[in-house]
């Protein structure tokens, strides 16, 4: 079997005294589009983040395209980013920039490509991502859906082999994300890349993962409790994983109050100082 692309062994991180992540172990092969998955703060964001060698890890190794990055330096991680595609929850896209050069920015700061080029190659990826005719607009001036249209189309302007994205649909409504879903499934599967997506969207994880992991809480923090093909992660035997790809409130990990009671809380405090509602 060929190498594969990424390859996490043992990856362990501390923030403090705190263990975000403790000994994580799986590898994603070329072709894959693999979905991390797990509850608000589990560590989703920070695993993704060693990958992309925006953090370093405490201990362990993370190999990519069979090459260590752990212990890579800042110039030999850069030029390996080339390779990378990112569209992430925060990398914002620039409001002083146009929709066009924003997607046109990785192309001037990674290539010497003359001008007539990246216009060429904006157009495309605008195109592909069915936004032709927006480029002189200002990302406040296109919807939330657009926007993270936009930011895909610039995670690829560079045909990545690899693309990293950070929770793609979240904000949107359920017709946006399958729009994105659809998008994220041609472009992964048109231009042959390998994909690392974090969500917390289960309807999205499963449409478009072709591998998952799936990051614990409580007493699991920080350990994967579920890897394998979407159908071997919907027929996990762990109660865990089964509350959390059904979305049920009850179960092993328990919410410390329904919202219901959350609110009459809020309410009871507010009427002891004698307001009434
Ligand atoms: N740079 C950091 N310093 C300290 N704690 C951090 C840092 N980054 C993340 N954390 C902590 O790690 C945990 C996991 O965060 P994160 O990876 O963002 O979760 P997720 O993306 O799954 O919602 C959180 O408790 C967060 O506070
Ligand atoms: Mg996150």
């Amino acid at each position: 079997m060929a190498e594969p692309v990424i390859e996490v062994r043992d990856l362990v991180r501390k923030f403090g005294h705190r263990t975000v992540l403790n000994g994580i172990t799986f590898t994603v092969e070329k072709g894959d589009t693999m979905i991390i998955m797990g509850g608000s703060g589990c560590g989703k964001s920070t695993l993704l983040r060693h990958i992309i060698g925006s953090l370093r890890p405490t201990s362990g190794s993370i190999k990519i395209f069979g090459r260590e990055t752990a212990t890579m330096t800042p110039d030999e991680m850069d030029k390996l980013r080339q390779r990378f595609g990112m569209n992430f929850q925060f990398g914002a896209l620039l409001q002083s920039l146009t929709v066009g050069q924003n997607v046109a920015l990785p192309l001037m700061e990674n290539s010497n490509v003359d001008a007539g080029i990246i216009d060429l190659v904006v157009k495309m990826k605008l195109e592909l991502v069915g936004l032709t005719g927006f480029e002189n607009l200002k990302p406040a001036e296109i919807s939330g859906g657009m926007r993270k249209r936009v930011g895909l189309a610039r995670a690829v302007a560079l045909d990545p082999e690899l693309l990293f994205s950070d929770e793609p649909t979240s904000g949107l409504d359920p017709i946006m994300t399958a729009v994105i879903d659809q998008l994220t499934l041609d472009l992964t599967r048109k231009l042959d890349m390998t994909a690392v997506v974090v969500t917390h969207d289960m309807t999205s994880a499963f449409r478009i993962g072709t591998k998952m992991i799936m990051l614990g809480a409580g007493k699991r923090a920080g350990t994967i409790i579920a890897f394998g093909t979407p159908d071997e992660v919907r027929n996990h035997p762990d109660p865990e994983v089964q509350q959390f790809i059904k979305g049920e409130p009850d179960g092993p990990v328990p919410l410390k109050l329904a919202p219901e009671d959350y609110i009459e809380s809020l309410l009871g405090r507010e009427r002891s100082k004698g307001v009434n509602y």
